[in-house]
């Protein structure tokens, strides 16, 4: 077996800090990656004066992970510029946040030729490279230009948008171009393909051939949809973990004769965190009988906050939750607690188990992984009902869910009255259909599928 080189922006999180704040993508990865003796590299989230190359090493659980340092400057122009600023806020849809700067194209490219340089020594002649996400699109073509002729795959965590937005980036071209340099290209869902599809024909004269072969640029390239799923296995342990026993425990006794309706997101405008909580006030509004009864546990761990429009999402939630709480809330009851704090993977799990309604709300989301992992925390007996967005990947998947459009507070506060009063035996046939689903396409049938089709291109 060939092994495998990963490459992520993201790798984890400094020692003691949970999951909820390392992010989708590297919690599917350190499952991933054990079943390989794999290498996986990224940038270590820590600063330099000057830029080395000089690589860190460490070894967890089968899998060597090798980091470096990037300069500040590195960090403003591309992480915080062109990946946060740029790229993240058009392919979530928000063209209107996103902010166009030379100097971030610069930054982009050179961390990437950075990277690319920094690997090259490391990969063997039968490895295959997996690059991962939106910090790292141009990598194969930095990789290319320094000769290596390894298979290099790539898949997409978030949306592809529609072709009129990818159109007011500034580079499109270019960066469309980029990834006719890999072998193969991953994206969440038939959605997501299909719109890069669009984009090509429409674009740049390309074309679908047989075999989801694209054709542009004079180039091909293999692409397909690979819907990335949890590591249900082990989260099944973290379910049945006494820390997770622990915080059922907990908030069972703050939900005696009340049903606690929970969200878990990073801090972030994708995540429709404001329509939720309008959605949850016209609820409020419109079921008086449910004041004192119900109420809507918010977890949302901040995240890139030297990003400015990450600073104002984060100033208005905190004034719309204390709003909303100021209206309704009586002496021995608030409807909404809102925590910026970051919990562990098995403690989120007994907060998953103790909620009878789960709220999966993002505006646009290439998958989400919360909605997978609170489903596989309930109780099978006496499961919860999950709310998913009909923007978010997961919701071509997860059917048996209730479907919501977050745009809309009358869909949100009709959904979570439907949710809280649902029949056992409704909730119990949903779940079952959802648990299944979760079960099988899990992580290990995501990087399998994703991996085999990498092996089987012609390279
Ligand atoms: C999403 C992205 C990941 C990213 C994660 C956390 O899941 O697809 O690439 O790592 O968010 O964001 P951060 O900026 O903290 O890495």
């Amino acid at each position: 077996m060939s092994r495998l080189i990963v490459v992520s922006n993201r790798i984890s999180r400094p020692a003691g800090r949970g999951a909820a704040q390392t992010g989708g993508l590297a919690m599917a990865l350190t499952a991933g990656l054990r079943a390989y003796n794999g290498l996986w590299f990224g940038w270590s989230g820590n600063t330099t004066p000057e830029f080395t190359g000089e690589i860190t090493t460490t070894r967890s659980d089968g899998v060597t992970i090798a980091t470096i340092d990037l300069e500040d400057i590195d960090v403003q122009e591309y992480y915080n510029g062109y990946a946060n600023r740029t790229l993240w806020p058009v392919f979530h849809y928000r063209i209107d946040l996103a902010a166009y700067d030379r100097s971030f194209n610069q930054g982009y490219d050179r961390v990437n030729r950075r990277f690319a340089e920094t690997i090259r020594p490391l990969i063997g002649t039968d490895d295959i490279v997996w690059i991962h996400d939106y910090h790292m699109i141009p990598m194969a073509r930095e990789l290319r230009r320094l000769g290596v002729k390894n298979r290099i795959g790539f898949f997409l965590h978030i949306p592809w948008p529609a072709r009129q937005l990818v159109t007011t980036l500034p580079r499109h071209r270019q960066l469309v171009e980029a990834l006719f340099d890999y072998d193969l290209i991953g994206f969440q869902t038939t959605e997501w393909l299909e719109a890069f599809e669009d984009y090509l024909a429409h674009e740049v004269g390309g074309s679908v051939l047989a075999d989801g072969v694209l054709e542009a640029f004079g180039k091909t390239v293999r692409a397909g949809a690979f819907p990335i799923g949890i590591d249900a296995e082990d989260f099944a342990v973290q379910v049945r973990s006494a820390a997770a026993a622990r915080m059922y425990d907990r908030m069972a006794a703050q939900s005696v004769f009340r049903s606690m309706i929970v969200g878990v997101d990073r801090l972030d405008y994708s995540k429709g965190l404001d329509e939720r909580f309008l959605g949850f006030e016209l609820f409020l509004k419109d079921n008086p009988d449910f004041h004192g009864k119900v109420f809507l546990l918010q977890i949302t761990p901040l995240s890139r906050d030297d990003v400015d429009t990450y600073q104002d999402i984060r100033t208005q939630l905190d004034t719309l939750s204390g709003r909303i709480n100021a209206a309704f809330a009586d002496t021995d009851w608030s409807p909404i607690r809102y925590v910026n704090r970051n919990y562990r993977r098995d403690e989120l799990a007994g907060v998953y188990r103790a909620a009878r309604v789960g709220l999966v709300t993002p505006l646009r989301d290439g998958m989400n992984l919360v909605a997978k992992e609170y489903v596989a925390a309930q109780n099978p007996e006496d499961p919860g009902v999950l709310i998913l967005s009909r923007f978010a990947g997961a919701a071509l998947q997860m059917k048996e869910a209730l479907i919501v459009n977050p745009f809309s507070h009358e869909e949100l506060s009709e959904a979570l009255k439907r949710a809280l009063t649902m029949d056992l035996n409704e909730r119990k046939r949903r779940y079952e259909a959802l648990f299944d689903g979760v079960r099988k396409d899990d992580v290990t049938a995501w990087r399998e599928s994703f991996v085999k089709a990498l092996e089987a291109t012609p390279g």
